[in-house]
């Protein structure tokens, strides 16, 4: 399973991408807004950042519009995919961008009737938002498994299934189980997929015994001999 950052926070990315776990970003609207950047610049910075591919969405609602801001898009960096709604006007969208060679991540995918229609737009990846579904008492993982299991039995469907809506590591081990290609994983969900208790107790007893001998690595008693 690849792992995207969803985050518009370069700082965050710059972070993250040093433990080399970083695949890829996404980023919407909201988390620009939240940066409080401007977007262009914040989209260059990122895709300096991460080789991988990162999503940026367009926010016209018209195909031709969103064309317009999808090439203006693309052209900030070879690694960007354009993002657009999972509309008409969207999988038209998605359909010429691809046709031209442009990757389309289809955002706000919230059942698998739609990620049929995503596949069949040609879209690079579809975003199905597990959270979001969760928040209305419906089942997201489930929603991962169904579109999982229908992309597997067309191979001609090459669009990949990235989970987004991410809220928990539950969340990306249940999917990765599930197959799914990709998680796109806030910053604060990767830094809890670190934890667990137990390391924090076995390394403390550890460098508690290790301690004990006096002991260091770096200067050894069979290495002081040799020399
Ligand atoms: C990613 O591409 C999505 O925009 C993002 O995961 C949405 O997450 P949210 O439901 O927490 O806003």
């Amino acid at each position: 399973m690849r792992f995207f950052i969803d985050t518009a926070d370069v700082e965050a990315i710059r972070d993250l991408a040093a433990t080399g776990l970083v695949d890829g970003v996404t980023t919407n609207p909201s988390l620009v807004a939240k940066s409080g950047r401007d977007f262009i610049e914040v989209l260059g910075e990122i895709c300096a950042l991460v080789p991988g591919p990162v999503s940026a969405e367009v926010t016209a609602i018209e195909t031709q519009a969103m064309l317009a801001e999808a090439r203006r898009l693309a052209r900030v960096a070879e690694n960007v995919v354009v993002k657009v709604p999972l509309t008409p006007d969207g999988l038209k969208a998605c359909r010429t961008l691809t046709d031209e060679g442009t990757q389309v991540n289809v955002t706000l995918c919230f059942s698998a009737a739609q990620a049929i229609l995503a596949a069949k737009a040609g879209a690079r990846y579809v975003s199905p938002f597990i959270g979001r579904l969760d928040d209305i008492g419906a089942d997201g993982l489930a929603l991962i498994g169904e579109i999982v299991q229908i992309y597997d039995a067309y191979p001609a469907f090459t669009t990949e299934v990235l989970v987004a809506s991410v809220r928990n590591s539950a969340h990306v081990v249940e999917a990765a189980k599930m197959g799914a290609h990709v998680a796109t994983i806030p910053p604060a969900v990767l830094h809890a997929m670190f934890k667990h208790p137990l390391t924090d107790k076995g390394l403390d007893a550890f460098l508690a015994d290790w301690a004990k001998t006096g002991q260091s690595i770096l200067t050894q008693r069979a290495d002081d001999a040799a020399e």
